[in-house]
């Protein structure tokens, strides 16, 4: 559960993020070991930024990005579906400040053509559990260490959006993203006057593991134009449903 920092995990040529919070601005993406989540690290990286990326596994594609980048991303461990995990992350990143958090981890059924009804009851656990409840735990947990001029983003999608919904199928994944705007949307009626933009961003339809490989769109036909969305609502309080082009999508 330690902060693996560069350093730790390859070789001593790195200083802690940490050490530099003041020099750059700082994202901490849940959910950064491979896909969007990887992306939006490079791509933060690339705008100056430094990254605090968490992941569950000793070895990940960010862990491969780390290593020539000294310095400038600091990896953290967190299962999202375990309430413990949060909040002893929580407690280790006491006194940080982070210019955005986006929680980006979810997860889909391998299945996507059963309809809702023919979903095990464990796999919409899973998916319910990881993309909707744990996504709200995190923000709950980590939402004061971002500051009054930051940002509070979680990765949703155009799947759930319910009025764009004409053809069924993806079932348990629609419903939990679905579920995450309603959660979100909870979560800014709460905290009505936080001067943070909250943003739910849908990404496209993108080639991962998670989006398979008919997807319509590459990484970077997606991310770099997220990051762009995702930086323009700096300074504008207020939850919003984006796309990669920064329009609203319906719900
Ligand atoms: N690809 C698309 O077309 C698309 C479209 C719209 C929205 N999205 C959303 O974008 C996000 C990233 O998707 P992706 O396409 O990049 O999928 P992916 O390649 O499957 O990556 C999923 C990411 O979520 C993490 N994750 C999954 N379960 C987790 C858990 N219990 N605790 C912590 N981390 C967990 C994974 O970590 P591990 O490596 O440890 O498994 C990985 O970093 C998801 O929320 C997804 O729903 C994707």
């Amino acid at each position: 559960m330690a902060i693996v920092t560069a350093a730790a995990v390859t070789g001593p040529f790195s200083t802690p993020v940490k050490a530099a919070e003041n020099a750059r601005p700082v994202i901490l993406i849940i959910g950064a070991s491979r896909g969007l989540g990887l992306a939006l690290a490079e791509e933060f990286l690339k705008k100056g930024w430094n990254v605090v990326g968490t992941v569950r596994c000793e070895h990940t594609a960010l862990h491969e990005l780390a290593a020539p980048n000294p310095g400038r991303i600091e990896i953290a461990h967190v299962d999202v579906t375990s309430p413990e995990q949060i909040a002893a992350r929580r407690q280790r990143l006491a006194g940080r400040s982070f210019a955005m958090l986006f929680h980006n981890a979810g997860t889909a059924d391998a299945n996507q053509d059963q309809t809702i009804a023919q979903v095990s009851t464990e796999q919409f656990e899973r998916i319910m559990v990881t993309s909707a409840l744990g996504s709200l735990r995190v923000i709950e947990a980590l939402h004061d260490l971002v500051p009054p001029d930051g940002l509070i983003g979680v990765m949703s999608s155009g799947q759930g959006s319910i009025s764009a919904n004409e053809n069924g199928g993806h079932e348990v994944y629609r419903g939990s993203k679905a579920a995450l705007n309603m959660y979100m949307r909870s979560y800014a009626a709460r905290h009505a006057g936080d001067p943070r933009p909250m943003v739910l961003m849908a990404s496209g339809w993108v080639r991962t593991d998670l989006g398979g490989p008919k997807a319509r769109l590459a990484i970077e036909d997606s991310i770099p134009k997220v990051v762009n969305v995702l930086l323009a609502q700096r300074g504008k309080p207020g939850l919003r449903v984006l796309d990669r082009e920064g329009s609203t999508v319906a719900w």
